[in-house]
């Protein structure tokens, strides 16, 4: 997509809005197997947004730290309840480096899709070992590009109202497996563009990049209660440990 900027894509409007639209209902089941992965050591979360899932982590037990490439993101975390006390360092998740190690590293929400080149998703999986305790897990949580994909051109309705409608606006290349995406709300106030892309990535893929990482795929769910991943997942919960 010309002219897009991945560090302006979470900026103050994203931000403001993140926690009504973006809020998914697993973070509950989410902060939990994260919790029992992390044990009694700390956790650091790449791309840790708002919070959404640092926050009840931290009401479990666990000792998180953040790394974060918006700053807009990072505010509206400290505006909340407890989001000052959670140390983030500002930067891209594949490449900034956060003092000591931690038993859990984690990235959820598709996020490993927002860097757009393979060499920056493989650098992501190092980034992660280069932070694990001897012991330690990289949690990785995303979508099977599949139902997305299947299609290369699509627009569809995500809501449909008397006085407003948002639509996604998709475009899919196969051979950069770039995603191109415009989330567009049309309401009485006017126009708003949501524009995003992704480069997917399939479980396979992300296993290669875990072992040129010097980690293993040690274990992979269908979902955050311990789901089977099988041919009908939408999405897997992998975790991957030292070789
Ligand atoms: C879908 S949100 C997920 C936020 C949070 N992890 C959650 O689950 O709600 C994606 C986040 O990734 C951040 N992000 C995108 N690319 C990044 C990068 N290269 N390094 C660090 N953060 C990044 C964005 O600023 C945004 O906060």
């Amino acid at each position: 997509m010309k002219g897009f900027d991945p560090a302006e894509s979470f900026g103050p409007d994203v931000a403001r809005r993140y926690d009504e639209g973006a809020v998914r209902g697993d973070e509950q089941d989410a902060s939990r197997f994260l919790a029992e992965v992390a044990g009694p050591g700390r956790a650091l979360e790449f791309a840790i947004g708002t919070g959404r899932i640092a926050l009840p982590l931290t009401e479990r037990g666990v000792e998180v730290a953040g790394i974060e490439l918006s700053p807009d993101m990072v505010n509206r975390l400290r505006s909340k309840p407890g989001g000052s006390a959670i140390d983030v360092t500002p930067g891209d998740m594949s490449s900034v480096v956060v003092p000591g190690t931690f038993s859990l590293v984690y990235l959820v929400f598709n996020t490993i899709f927002n860097l757009l080149t393979q060499d920056d998703q493989v650098r992501c999986f190092e980034n992660a070992a280069r932070h694990l305790a001897d012991d330690g897990a990289f949690v990785v949580e995303a979508a099977v590009p599949g139902a997305w994909t299947k299609e290369y051109e699509y627009v569809r309705p995500e809501q449909v109202a008397m006085d407003s409608v948002v639509f996604d606006i998709c475009r899919y290349d196969p051979v950069t497996q770039l995603l191109e995406e415009n989330h567009v709300r049309l309401s009485g106030e006017g126009i708003r563009f949501g524009p995003i892309v992704c480069r997917l990535i399939w479980p396979s893929e992300m296993d290669l990049m875990a072992r040129i990482a010097g980690l293993r795929l040690a274990e992979r769910w269908g979902g955050w209660n311990n789901e089977p991943f099988t041919a009908d997942s939408t999405m897997h919960v992998s975790v991957y440990r030292r070789q």
